[in-house]
């Protein structure tokens, strides 16, 4: 399976995909493109050795977000994309894209969705002093974080936790789910039709 990595930040999620990948935990897996949306994250430095290739431009160089999309979706194009893994990609996929790619598009949310939906997940899980939250693989609709669910992890809340530490352990969690999802995925274990995620095997459900 030829997949595209999209990221706007740090990066450790790719970094953890890119580094099962070179140790043989995703066999089925070519990580062929990584397309980040601004110029100095960190991401790009981690991921450029390891992907055939780097697509790092910002919406803000286009005259319209539909011009963006167009010529990311033609890069993927070029490159035959089979799929897309949102690792902390901070950008809604707008119709240009999900035009082509619906169903094709795996996004990594921090937070057990539906619930916390958005940029700010962490912080509201505390806010709302929630005993449980977590992390969640998900196919992207037209909706911020709506999509079919398709596996979840999830992660205990202290009365102790900052914003800091709760990262660090939704990080943790994120950093298993993440691989193990993608190769499922791989390996055609779900596949989503009519808005469902089918599973393939009993296997795929306990993701
Ligand atoms: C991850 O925690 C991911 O779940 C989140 O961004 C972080 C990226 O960290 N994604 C979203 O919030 C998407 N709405 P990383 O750059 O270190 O992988």
């Amino acid at each position: 399976m030829r997949l595209a990595l999209m990221a706007s930040g740090t990066g450790s999620n790719v970094e953890v995909l890119l580094s099962e990948k070179q140790s043989g935990k995703l066999p089925l897996v070519d990580w062929v493109l990584l397309g980040c949306d601004r110029l100095d994250a960190p991401v790009i430095q981690k991921a450029r050795s390891k992907v055939l290739k780097t697509w790092v431009h910002s919406p803000s160089e286009f005259a319209e977000k539909t011009h963006y999309e167009k010529s990311l979706h033609q890069v993927l194009t070029e490159q035959e994309v089979d799929g897309i893994v949102l690792a902390g990609y901070m950008r809604l996929i707008g119709p240009a894209l999900l035009e082509h790619w619906q169903g094709r598009i795996i996004n990594l949310h921090p937070s057990l969705l539906p619930s916390f939906p958005g940029q700010h997940s962490i912080q509201d899980a505390l806010k709302y002093r929630v005993k449980l939250t977590g992390c969640t693989v998900h196919f992207v609709d037209e909706g911020i974080d709506t999509g079919p669910i398709i596996a979840q992890e999830s992660v205990p809340i202290f009365s102790t936790d900052t914003k800091e530490t709760l990262t660090k352990r939704i990080h943790q969690a994120e950093y298993s789910l993440l691989p193990k999802t993608v190769r499922r995925w791989s390996e055609g274990g779900f596949y989503l039709k009519d808005k469902i995620v089918h599973f393939v095997d009993e296997v795929g459900e306990t993701i």
